[in-house]
């Protein structure tokens, strides 16, 4: 069985690990990542979005074994100090959520697409998010919720 090295949420892991083990149930099964749901085992949803090297992925289409040496940032890993991350506050403060299954999911995502436009519009936020699959808000609280944490991320890298 191969056994890995990773890293999630800062801390340091080695495991050994079936050849077809899902990265995702890696991360809720043995790792205690349950923050992180599977919504459809398919790939469709992005319910099980994560980072893996600063960029998200859906953690059920990815092996354990292809994480191998590579750092993951689960939703439990995104707070620093028991305060929520700006876009985890802006989901709440939004309202962007009723059931909350999608929610990590489209925070990871959210994140993600910052990357490239740190001001994105509605329909580059929507664009971006179009993996991710709500089935309850219609998704306008959750662009209103990016939008925000999109400021609120600028005004923390702008102040000093
Ligand atoms: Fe991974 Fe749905 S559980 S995309």
């Amino acid at each position: 069985m191969p056994r890995i090295a990773i890293t999630v949420d800062g801390i340091h892991y080695e495991e050994d690990v079936e050849p077809r083990l899902l990265l995702v149930h890696l991360l809720r099964e043995r790792l205690g990542r349950t923050g992180t749901p599977v919504g459809c085992d398919t790939s469709n949803c992005g319910a099980c979005t994560v980072m893996l090297d600063g960029k998200s992925v859906k953690s059920c289409s990815v092996l354990a074994v292809q994480a191998d040496g590579c750092d993951v940032v689960t939703i439990q890993g995104l707070g620093a100090n028991g305060a929520m991350h700006p876009m985890q506050r802006a989901f709440h403060e939004e309202h962007a959520l009723q059931c909350g299954f999608c929610t990590p999911g489209m925070v990871m995502a959210a994140i993600d697409l910052l990357r490239d436009d740190p001001d994105p519009s509605e329909e580059t936020i929507r664009q971006g998010l179009e993996g991710n699959l709500c089935r309850c808000t219609g998704y306008c609280n959750i662009v209103r919720a990016v939008r925000r944490g999109a400021q609120e991320m600028g005004q923390a890298v702008r102040t000093p």
